[in-house]
């Protein structure tokens, strides 16, 4: 497998996991939030926009 078909993870510092390939992102009732390239994904569970980060855990 090639770095072009990896899905890389990152896990940025107090913040998002960040997420870069190809993927989509599934709702729990199945459907498909996302089929962009890269998302950051919130870990802190203050995000009004769940799963992804909205940037509240800055505050
Ligand atoms: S990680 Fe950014 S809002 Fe949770």
């Amino acid at each position: 497998m090639n770095d072009i078909q990896k899905t890389k993870v990152t896990t940025l510092k107090d913040g998002p996991l960040m997420v870069e390939g190809n993927f989509s992102v599934k709702g729990i009732d199945g459907n498909i939030l996302s089929t962009m390239n890269k998302v950051f994904l919130c870990r802190c569970g203050k995000s009004a926009n769940k799963p992804f980060c909205d940037g509240s855990h800055k505050k």
